[in-house]
């Protein structure tokens, strides 16, 4: 009588065993792998109160970074402008835009608007704007062409080992101050020279010791 199950079928629990564990490493490291902030945060792109455009604002009209986000030069923090910064020209620049509601609601009801943080570090997490832009590192660096961008997403991935990259070697990424919130930044040849330059200059030496970032 022909056997229903062949004999190799004995091990195959065994055979189901090693696949299943097989598999749940698989899983595992794909979670660990493609999960971990380098993979999820870029790309990052909430949906705002306004259709605000950096690309139609900075791009096409030209506006200076600093005009909206004062404080980049001077403190940690480069905050989102209040209202009254859109009205300077939005009071008599298309009054009747239905995109502009919420704009004119906020400031009639005196009430801020309420944008989406686009980047936002952990709080165990210490970072400074003003340390970055004052020793020559370009907006550009770390956020990208925002003058591009119809609706802003985060472009770098954040994390502790994109930091330390810089950290250890920043001459690349070092400008003139006159350069800083140019977008699409073409460096000269003696680039290299120039941070050099920069870096005796200001004496330049971003932390890499954990009490640096972590404080
Ligand atoms: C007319 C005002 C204005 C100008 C000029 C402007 N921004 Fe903004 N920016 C905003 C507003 C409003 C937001 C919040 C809404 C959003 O995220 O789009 C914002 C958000 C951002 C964010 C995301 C903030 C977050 O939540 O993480 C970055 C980064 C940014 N701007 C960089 C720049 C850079 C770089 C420039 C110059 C190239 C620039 N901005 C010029 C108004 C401005
Ligand atoms: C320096 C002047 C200026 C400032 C400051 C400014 N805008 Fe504008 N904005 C313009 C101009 C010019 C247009 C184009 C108007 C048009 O297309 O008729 C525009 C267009 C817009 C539009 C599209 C309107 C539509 O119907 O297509 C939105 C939304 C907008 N701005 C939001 C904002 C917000 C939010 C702020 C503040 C963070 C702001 N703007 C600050 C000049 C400015
Ligand atoms: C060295 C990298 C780096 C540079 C250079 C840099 N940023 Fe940022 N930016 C960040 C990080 C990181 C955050 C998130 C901070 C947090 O969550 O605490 C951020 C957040 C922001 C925000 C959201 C508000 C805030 O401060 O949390 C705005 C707006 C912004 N940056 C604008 C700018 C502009 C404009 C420039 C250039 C003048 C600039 N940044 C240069 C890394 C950088
Ligand atoms: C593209 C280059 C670059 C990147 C990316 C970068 N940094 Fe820096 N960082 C610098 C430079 C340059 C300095 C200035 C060092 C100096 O002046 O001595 C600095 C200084 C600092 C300081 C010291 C500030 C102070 O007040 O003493 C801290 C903290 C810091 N960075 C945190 C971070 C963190 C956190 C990140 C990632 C989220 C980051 N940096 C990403 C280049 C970079
Ligand atoms: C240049 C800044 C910087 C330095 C220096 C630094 N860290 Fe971090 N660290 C970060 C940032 C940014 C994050 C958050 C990463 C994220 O959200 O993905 C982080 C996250 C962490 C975490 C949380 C783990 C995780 O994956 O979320 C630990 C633990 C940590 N750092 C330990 C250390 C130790 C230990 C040192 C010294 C050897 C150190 N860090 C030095 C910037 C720094």
């Amino acid at each position: 009588m022909a056997q229903i199950f062949p004999k190799w079928t004995n091990r195959l629990p065994l055979f189901i065993l090693i696949g299943a564990a097989g598999g749940i490493i698989g899983v595992v490291f794909f979670f660990w792998y493609f999960g971990s902030p380098q993979y999820t945060d870029v790309g990052y792109q909430p949906e705002q109160p306004v259709p605000y455009s950096h690309k139609l604002h900075v791009g096409d009209l030209g506006l200076d970074c600093r005009y909206c986000h004062v404080n980049v030069e001077r403190a940690a923090v480069a905050s989102v402008p209040p209202t009254q910064t859109c009205m300077n020209c939005h009071s008599s620049v298309a009054t009747e835009s239905r995109k502009l509601l919420p704009v004119r609601a906020s400031m009639a009801e005196n009430k801020p608007l309420e944008w989406t943080k686009v980047h936002d570090l952990p709080d165990f997490v210490y970072f400074d704007h003003s340390a970055h832009i004052t020793a020559g590192v370009g907006c550009e660096s770390c956020h990208g062409n925002v003058a591009a961008m119809e609706k802003v997403h985060q472009e770098k991935p954040l994390s502790m080992s994109w930091c330390l990259d810089c950290h250890n070697n920043p001459a690349p990424s070092l400008r003139p101050a006159s350069e800083i919130t140019t977008m699409n930044y073409q460096p000269p040849a003696n680039q290299l020279e120039i941070a050099m330059q920069l870096i005796q200059q200001k004496n330049i030496k971003p932390p890499i010791d954990c009490s640096g970032c972590h404080r």
